[in-house]
C-alpha cells in the first residue's frame, strides 16, 4: 500500500517545498528532484532575465538566502517589469510636451451665479448613488519623514485630529446634506495597506459606515539607483515603491472593484489626495457643474500665488485638456496673459477630479507617461546594512492621476476659494506643511 501525505520531507526541507510525499524512498528521491529541477530553472530564467536588463547584483546574496527567501527573490524578479529602470537613463527624452495654450475655468463669479441650479443637480446625482469618492493613500509621503501612513498623522494640539478623520469628517457633510451615504473607495499599497486598514477599523472609521467603505491596492515598480540599478532592501528584495497616483482605475479593475461600481450605479468617481485636509468631497455644486456642462472630468483649481508656485497648471495641449508640471513652465508660460491681461496659466489643480466612470473604461487600455521621480530610498549598502538616505539618492517610477485628464475628451476646470478648500500637507516644515495646514485649519474655524 502507498500511504501519501502533504508534509515537508526531510530533503525537501531544504528548498522549504511542501510536497506529497509517497513512504517508498524512490518517490521520496524524485520528487526531492523534481522540486529542485523546477527550482533550477527558475533561477535560470531569472539570471537570464537580470543579465539582460544588467541587473544582476540582484542576486548578490541568493547563496546564503533560506529556501523561502530564495523562491520570495525569484518570484519578485518574474513579476518585475525590469523595462522601466532603462527609462531614467534617458529623462530628458521622456513624455515630450505638446503646443500649450490656455484653458477656459469656470471661475467663482460664474460658479456663484447657478450656485443653486448646480447643487441640486449635484444632490440629485449623490441620492441616486451615482457619486463615489476615492481616497487616493498609496502614496509614501517621504517628504513628511513617517513611516505610517500619512492618514494617521495626528494634526491636532488640544485633542487628536487625524488627517483621515479630517477627509473623513469633510465627506460626512455632504452625507448628511444628501442625507445619503456615499461609496469611499480607498486605495492603498503592499507598503501601507495593513496599517491603513487596521487604523479605520481601530477608528471606528470616524463614524462612517463601514459598509461604504472599501479598500484597494496599487500595483509597485522597482526603485533605482542613479544609473538605473535597481536597489535591494532585503538580500531577498528589491527595493520596490508604489507606482503613482495615475493607475487607481486600472487597480480598481484588477481589484473587482470597478464590477462593484457599476454593479451599484456609480457613475462619477471624485479622486481626491490624502494630503489636503480642507479637501471638499463629492462637493455637490462641483458635482453639479461638472454633470451640468456634460464633461468628461471635472477638476478643482485655485489661484496660483505666484507664477513659479510648485503646482500643475491647467491649460490646453495640443487642443486637449491637459496639466503643465510647475518644472515645465517656461518663463514665456509664466509671463503669457489672457485677452483680459490676466496670467494665462493662473490656476493650479489640487487633485481633485471628478471622473466620469464611463470615459475612463474606454481609455483604460491607454499607457499614461511614465514620470522618473527622484526620491529618498532605503537600500542595502556594500556590506549589506540597510541604509535610510537623508536625501534623494534615486528613481522611483510612477504613473500621474493629471495624465489622465489628457486622454479625456472634456474636462471642467473648476476654481475654489484657495483658503477654504486648499491645505496640503507636504512637508514637516515650511510651505505645504503640518504647520502651514493647521493655520488654514484655524482659518476655517476647524478645532484642532
Ligand atoms: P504625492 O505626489 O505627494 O506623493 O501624492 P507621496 O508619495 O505621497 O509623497 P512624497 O512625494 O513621497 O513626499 C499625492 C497623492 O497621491 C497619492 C498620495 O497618497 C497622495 O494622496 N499617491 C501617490 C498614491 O496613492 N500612490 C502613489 O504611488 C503616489
Amino acid at each position: 500500500m502507498v500511504e501519501f501525505s502533504h508534509r515537508l520531507c526531510n530533503q525537501c526541507r531544504v528548498l522549504g517545498q511542501t510536497v506529497t510525499v509517497y513512504h517508498h524512498p524512490d518517490n521520496i528521491v524524485r520528487t526531492y528532484l523534481q522540486v529542485k529541477k523546477e527550482m533550477n530553472m527558475e533561477y535560470q530564467e531569472a539570471y537570464r532575465k537580470l543579465e539582460a536588463y544588467g541587473q544582476l547584483h540582484v542576486l548578490k546574496y541568493f547563496e546564503e538566502l533560506s529556501s523561502g527567501e530564495k523562491e520570495a527573490l525569484l518570484e519578485q524578479i518574474e513579476n518585475t517589469d525590469f523595462k522601466v529602470l532603462e527609462k531614467c537613463l534617458h529623462r530628458e527624452e521622456l513624455n515630450p510636451r505638446g503646443v500649450i495654450t490656455p484653458i477656459e475655468v469656470m471661475q467663482l463669479a460664474q460658479i456663484e451665479k447657478r450656485r443653486e441650479e448646480f447643487t441640486q443637480i449635484g444632490l440629485d446625482a449623490i441620492r441616486a448613488g451615482k457619486v463615489g469618492a476615492v481616497l487616493l493613500a498609496g502614496g509614501m509621503g517621504t517628504r513628511l519623514g513617517s513611516d505610517a501612513p500619512k492618514g494617521v498623522y495626528n494634526i491636532g494640539l488640544t485633542k487628536e485630529v487625524f488627517i483621515f478623520q479630517r477627509l473623513v469628517e469633510n465627506l460626512l457633510e455632504v452625507v448628511r446634506q444628501a442625507d445619503a451615504w456615499i461609496p469611499l473607495y480607498v486605495m492603498t499599497s503592499d507598503k501601507n495597506h495593513e496599517a491603513t486598514t487596521s487604523f479605520f477599523r481601530e477608528k471606528n472609521y470616524f463614524g462612517y459606515d463601514p459598509d461604504y467603505v472599501t479598500f484597494f491596492m496599487q500595483e509597485m515598480a522597482p526603485a533605482a539607483d542613479r544609473n538605473g540599478k535597481v536597489y535591494m532592501e532585503e538580500k531577498y528584495k528589491m527595493s520596490t515603491s508604489p507606482n503613482g497616483n495615475g493607475g487607481w482605475f486600472l487597480s480598481m479593475i484588477k481589484w473587482g472593484v470597478a464590477d462593484k461600481i457599476k454593479a451599484a450605479g456609480v457613475e462619477w468617481l471624485n479622486v481626491f489626495s490624502v494630503d489636503n485636509v480642507l479637501q471638499r468631497i463629492a462637493d455637490p455644486c462641483f458635482v453639479g457643474a461638472t454633470i451640468a456642462t456634460d464633461s468628461a472630468v471635472g477638476a478643482k483649481v485655485v489661484r496660483k500665488n505666484a507664477p513659479d508656485e510648485k503646482v500643475g497648471a491647467m491649460c490646453l495641449e495640443d487642443g486637449r485638456p491637459s496639466i503643465v508640471e510647475y518644472y515645465d513652465m517656461t518663463e514665456e508660460l509664466m509671463n503669457a496673459v489672457d485677452a483680459q491681461g490676466e496670467p494665462a496659466y493662473n490656476f493650479g489643480v489640487i487633485l481633485n477630479y471628478l471622473f466620469r466612470e464611463k470615459d475612463l473604461e474606454e481609455i483604460v487600455e491607454k499607457k499614461l507617461p511614465l514620470h522618473v521621480v527622484e526620491k529618498k530610498i532605503p537600500y542595502l549598502d556594500e556590506e549589506g546594512r540597510l541604509v535610510k538616505p537623508e536625501s534623494p539618492n534615486g528613481y522611483k517610477f510612477e504613473q500621474l492621476v493629471l495624465d489622465l485628464i489628457h486622454e479625456l475628451g472634456s474636462c471642467l476646470p473648476y476654481e475654489v476659494v484657495r483658503n477654504h478648500e486648499f491645505a496640503p500637507i507636504k512637508n514637516r516644515t515650511g510651505i505645504d506643511s503640518v504647520e502651514s495646514a493647521r493655520e488654514l485649519c484655524r482659518e476655517n474655524g476647524i478645532a484642532l
